[in-house]
């Protein structure tokens, strides 16, 4: 099982560690077009392993031949955003970056499984499944897990309970409109609505919705990357020991929920060929509203690439 994790920023790093210390791979190449930066940051890496016992090798490089026959490839390269910047405010930049790093990928592992990170996230993810050709069982977006992660984290507090024991969905887009799901949440197998009054459940939605923003705030020069990157891990030892886990995350919608050619986070089954399978579920008319109204901006995103 090799790995190759595009960009050595916050994300790219924080992964190829979260990797190679639960061993999901043999390999991990940790590429970005900084000079020195990902083999630093690999080496230094790799330098842990006698303490931690992990046999993962890692290495950085500049080089995508270096990258040659991976099985997964995760690709966070592009710019965070700064405080007061939507994620649609990155498209211009990213969207080149993305369709150039997928490139070089297809080139050099053109049997390999993709993760798109980078944002606006469902339009990324759109233009690698474009621009590599792949069949869309093997091109997914992580965003849900971790939308739903800073869900269940909020609940959690709310409650003075176990995150462990939350189990939720949030679907749809990764921005503002996100629609995270009170009807599918539970606590210990409780429904959430039967714990917390609207209101307060109302606020919880909220705060998911603007969580990557907060971070953004408090940073002030990126983006959040220790939820993102345990987000992206989970997907990936899913695939790696074909654990047919049902997460949420953005996939290829081809008339699931009534929409075409578009990426939007669903519940998906994720096992050893990527996506496995698309949940359909059944929205009230309200949920299907706020996920339409999610769909046309990620639409509205998609409409403005230039591949
Ligand atoms: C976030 C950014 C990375 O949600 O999209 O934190």
């Amino acid at each position: 099982m090799k790995i190759t994790v595009v960009g050595a920023g916050h994300v790219g790093a924080t992964l190829a560690q979260r990797i190679v210390d639960n061993e999901l791979a043999n390999e991990v190449a940790l590429i970005d077009i900084v000079e020195g930066l990902p083999q630093g940051k690999a080496l230094d890496m790799w330098e842990s392993t006698p303490i931690s016992g992990s046999d993962c090798f890692v290495y950085g490089t500049n080089d995508y031949a270096d990258t040659k026959d991976s099985d997964i490839v995760v690709i966070t390269a592009g710019l965070p955003r700064k405080p007061g910047m939507s994620r649609e405010d990155l498209l211009a930049k990213n969207a080149g970056i993305v369709k150039a790093v997928t490139e070089q990928v297809v080139k050099y592992s053109p049997n390999s499984i993709l993760i798109v990170v980078s944002n606006p996230l469902d339009a990324m993810a759109w233009t690698a499944l474009k621009v590599s050709g792949f069949e869309p069982h093997r091109v997914m977006g992580m965003a849900g897990v971790l939308d739903t992660a800073r869900y269940r984290s909020f609940i959690a507090m709310e409650l003075k309970v176990s995150t462990k024991d939350i189990q939720a969905l949030v679907l749809g887009g990764h921005g503002d409109a996100m629609v995270p799901l009170p009807r599918y949440t539970m606590v210990g197998g409780i429904p959430l609505t039967e714990l917390l009054p609207k209101e307060k459940i109302d606020a919880i939605v909220e705060r998911t919705r603007k969580g990557g923003a907060e971070i953004v705030n408090y940073l002030k020069t990126g983006s959040a990357f220790y939820a993102p990157s345990a987000a992206v891990a989970e997907m990936v030892e899913s695939i790696v020991k074909d654990k047919n886990r049902i997460l949420p995350a953005a996939a290829y919608l081809q008339g699931q929920y009534g929409y075409e050619d578009i990426y939007l986070g669903v519940p998906i089954k994720i096992g050893k060929n990527g996506v496995e399978q698309i949940f359909e579920l059944q929205l009230t008319p309200e949920e299907k509203a706020a996920l339409d109204k999610s769909a046309e901006g990620v639409k509205k995103t998609v409409a403005q690439i230039q591949l």
